[in-house]
């Protein structure tokens, strides 16, 4: 029997989870269906518990249901202390609940950017659910993580949020507003923040990138302010295309546990327009 998976977000047209999911079902042999639900922005658990009494599998999460999802599942290892669910799982009268967001952008910088981790000055700006989701697979590859955010407070927060975590180094980690980066260099720069949605620029200071640094950005399907000026100081640049797809990737394994090959796929991605759905387009998962 066919099983069913599907996306749910509000909106949800723009998602490349069907394609990308097909794709790997296709290239390992797996028996499934995979859609799209527009859920009601007051209706996601409803949305939720249909699919599962009609039959399906499991889902994939989307704006703005991460954090219901975490209420609504049983959260599994990072999902937890990201208090946002990306991927459920429907087991026997379980919901189980998982984050792929983090390990999707571990895998993207270390096995298609070769950017290897450990013991590298990371600053991730934005303090939202984007930032949450993947503070604590970076730490898990002994990054030294710095958090800015526009409201500082936010950043202040969450590192407050993650030192409650016992198991990792999460001595590692700082926040700061952007006034006082003027003096600080990093070797990867993430922008997790909404703004290249709008076509706008955290405030960064010029000097930010070490020798070498990535600049990565977890929007993908167009080029943002922040990556046009990481490449006038000669940063490497990096979308998040390669992120969407791991972090499927990893729900699929999750799923079917079968890992599909990803390079195909976000090469094919890329050759179609990159992830872009209309001109000027972008977006984020
Ligand atoms: P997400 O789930 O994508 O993280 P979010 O929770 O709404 O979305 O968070 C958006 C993040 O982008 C926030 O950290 C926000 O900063 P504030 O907390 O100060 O609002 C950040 N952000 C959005 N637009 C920005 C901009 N133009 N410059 C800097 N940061 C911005």
């Amino acid at each position: 029997m066919t099983d069913k998976y599907a996306v749910i977000g509000h909106p949800v047209g723009h998602s490349f989870s069907p394609e990308i999911h097909g794709a790997f079902a296709r290239a390992t042999a797996q028996d499934l269906d995979y859609g799209r639900i527009l859920a009601p922005l007051d209706g996601f658990e409803a949305a939720v518990l249909k699919f599962r009494d009609e039959g399906g599998s499991g889902l994939n999460v989307t704006l703005p249901f991460k954090h219901e999802a975490r209420n609504l599942s049983e959260a599994q290892g990072t999902a937890l202390d990201a208090n946002a669910v990306n991927t459920l799982k429907f087991e026997g009268g379980r919901i189980l609940g998982y984050n792929t967001d983090g390990i999707g952008l571990v895998r993207d910088l270390k096995d298609n950017l070769r950017c290897m981790l450990e013991d590298k000055s990371v600053l991730v700006m934005g303090a939202g659910g984007a930032t949450y989701g993947i503070v604590e697979p970076l730490l898990r590859e002994r990054a030294r993580l710095t958090i800015v955010n526009r409201t500082p407070d936010k950043a202040r927060q969450l590192v407050a949020h993650f030192q409650g975590m016992k198991e990792i180094a999460v001595r590692a980690m700082a926040w700061r507003s952007y006034d006082r980066l003027e003096n600080d260099r990093f070797d990867i720069v993430i922008n997790a923040t909404s703004a290249g949605l709008t076509d706008d620029m955290p405030p960064l200071p010029a000097g930010i990138f070490a020798g070498g640094a990535l600049a990565y950005d977890m929007v993908y399907g167009k080029s943002t302010p922040f990556l046009k000026f990481a490449a006038a100081r000669e940063a490497r640049t990096a979308d998040g295309l390669g992120m969407l797809v791991e972090q499927a990737a990893e729900s699929f394994y999750i799923w079917r546990g079968v890992r599909p090959d990803t390079k195909p796929v976000i090469a094919r991605l890329r050759a179609e327009g990159g992830g872009r759905r209309a001109e000027g387009g972008g977006q984020k998962e």
